[in-house]
């Protein structure tokens, strides 16, 4: 292992208890290369059941890449990739959902021409049948996107949409998410809101979440661990707090 630090083992949750939550998702030094360009570079980090688990770092840091390795949409050179104790590095990006895995990519892809409603239920396509109930618990988490059901996504704000893609992706009802910076561009209130939201789903409904973020400051105030990357590497594991305690690192990888 790359990594010295047992991944989370001294982590305070937000909450304030400790992080003895087994490890949902686990990365085994992973290395993924775009032609000569390697992107990561033996990672090694792992996401515990019902808690947040923050990967942080700048523009090129590999953020993306990680999350497209994970779910198979970027094919690795070397390492593992484990989902409950299953090896899925090899399995395809269609099988993910159904393995437990959701993954809203960087950019809150919506199909403009459809309306909220008709996007939503893209979300619940692979599920075979979906209950109402299910689509009425979505808009009760977002209420702004039940507001706008039967209006063209393209109308959307940026922070609405980004509820929708977050909305659709739990309709397929993960064991994990993936989000790939939620927060870019959206005003510090929208930001507090849907980090907010997210909170609420692992600390009542258990889901857990691997959050890439550059915005580390509002990344760390919810996440319980958080991960930093810097060109393709892990430069440090720890809880939330301990990173947002820690000056010379956040002004050396975290910008603020
Ligand atoms: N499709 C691609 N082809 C070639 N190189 C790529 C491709 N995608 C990413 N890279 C390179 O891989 C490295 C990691 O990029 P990645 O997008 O994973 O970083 P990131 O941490 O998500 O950055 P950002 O914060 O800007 O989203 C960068 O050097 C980038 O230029
Ligand atoms: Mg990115």
């Amino acid at each position: 292992m790359a990594d010295p630090r047992p991944h989370g083992s001294t982590a305070v949750t937000a909450a304030g208890g400790t992080a003895t939550a087994p490890a949902l998702l686990e990365v085994e030094d992973l290395t993924s290369s775009y032609g000569p360009v390697r992107a990561l570079d033996g990672v090694t980090l792992s996401a515990r059941a019902g808690r947040i688990t923050a990967v942080l770092g700048a523009n090129g840091a590999g953020k993306t890449t990680l999350l497209r390795t994970i779910s198979g949409l970027v094919r690795s050179s070397s390492g593992r990739v484990l989902l409950g104790g299953e090896d899925i590095t090899a399995a395809p990006v269609e099988a993910m959902v159904g393995k437990g895995m959701a993954h809203v990519p960087e950019g809150r892809g919506v199909i403009a021409e459809l309306t909220v409603d008709e996007n939503l239920r893209v979300g619940a396509l692979f599920r075979g049948k979906v209950g109402r109930d299910e689509f009425d618990r979505i808009y009760d988490l977002f209420p702004r996107i039940a507001e706008r059901r039967d209006q063209p996504a393209h109308v959307l704000s940026g922070g609405e949409r980004q509820m929708l893609v977050i909305g659709r992706a739990l309709l397929a009802k993960p064991r994990i998410l993936l989000l790939d910076e939620p927060s870019l561009g959206l005003a510090p209130r929208i930001v507090a809101q849907i980090f907010g939201l997210l909170r609420q789903l692992v600390d009542t409904e258990g889901l857990s979440v691997l959050l890439v973020e550059q915005n580390a400051r509002s990344a760390l105030s919810v996440a319980d661990v958080g991960v930093v990357l810097n060109l393709g590497r892990v430069v440090v594991t720890d809880s939330a707090r301990t990173l947002m305690d820690d000056e010379d690192l956040r002004h050396a990888y975290l910008g603020f």
